[in-house]
């Protein structure tokens, strides 16, 4: 593991013209921001050595790097899922992989159906803790002790420090936004009544398929970690509607252009070190 590491950074690192200090996973409602980004590289995922996704067909992902608000980034555009049969490790390589090449800081954004009763559809959520119901974690097997400790602390996985941040922004902006905790499920198959009642009662308020393994691989090498979720859908289990793929997409799309501006605020903010 550490040597596909190794060799995808030795790969990565003369084609990036500075050094990038913030990684970014770009899912429902990132994607717009490093979209618009004049890229100073972009490369298709099967192009870098080992990375995940390179021998899955019909599988889309490019990794891009530029500025963002004058600062240097690093972007998958195109994450990885469980539910698409990737392990939690190979989830986590990019990780660390942007890791390695000097990032101190990981922004996520994905679709998540929403569980607090007060929330509504198009809400944005910070992801304040996590629950990981996944089965899996992507620090099983030998631990890479060059990366970090084998039983990493995770009582602050979402530092509040950048919280407040992504809060001072959006009232700047005139934008409300949530905070709670997001529940990480397998997936693919939607929550039932019985689960999305389980899942409220266990302290959650919005649920998704992604973020929490990618997280755990961000906390487990000292990254700080920033995430929002976008509510594309409310889950009550006593008026549960369904949920369709186009509800899912028209959220997203309703709030892309004003949480692009919010991301790109933030990350002008963020404390360089
Ligand atoms: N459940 C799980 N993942 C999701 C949902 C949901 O309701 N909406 C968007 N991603």
């Amino acid at each position: 593991m550490e040597a596909k590491i190794s060799e995808a950074v030795a790969f990565l690192r003369p084609l990036l013209k500075d050094q990038p200090e913030i990684g970014m996973i770009t899912g429902t409602g990132l994607a717009r921001l490093t979209e618009k980004m004049a890229a100073d590289l972009r490369l298709p995922y099967e192009e870098i050595p080992h990375f995940p996704g390179s021998t899955v067909e019909g599988h889309k992902g490019t990794l891009a790097a530029g500025h963002i608000a004058g600062r240097p980034v690093i972007a998958m555009e195109g994450r990885f899922h469980l539910y698409e049969g990737y392990k939690a490790h190979e989830v986590a390589f990019p990780v660390r992989v942007m890791a390695r090449l000097g990032v101190r800081y990981l922004l996520m954004s994905s679709a998540a159906g929403g569980l607090n009763p007060q929330f509504e559809q198009g809400d944005l959520m910070l992801i304040t803790d996590h629950i990981n119901l996944k089965g899996t974690n992507p620090l099983i097997g030998p631990n890479l002790e060059a990366f970090g400790p084998r039983f990493p602390d995770m009582s602050q996985a979402y530092p509040p420090y950048l919280i407040r941040i992504a809060q001072e922004e959006a009232i700047q902006l005139g934008m409300m936004i949530r905070q709670g905790v997001y529940v990480g499920v397998l997936g693919p198959s939607l929550e039932t009544r019985a689960e999305t009642r389980f899942l409220r009662m266990i302290g959650a308020d919005a649920v998704g398929m992604s973020t929490v393994s990618q997280t755990i691989a961000a906390v487990h090498c000292g990254l700080d970690v920033l995430a929002i979720a976008v509510i594309t859908n409310i889950n009550l289990p006593d008026c549960m509607e369904q949920t369709s793929l186009e509800d899912v997409i028209e959220a997203s799309r309703k709030t892309g252009p004003r949480l692009s501006d919010l991301w790109e605020r933030i990350i002008g903010r963020l404390p360089t070190r």
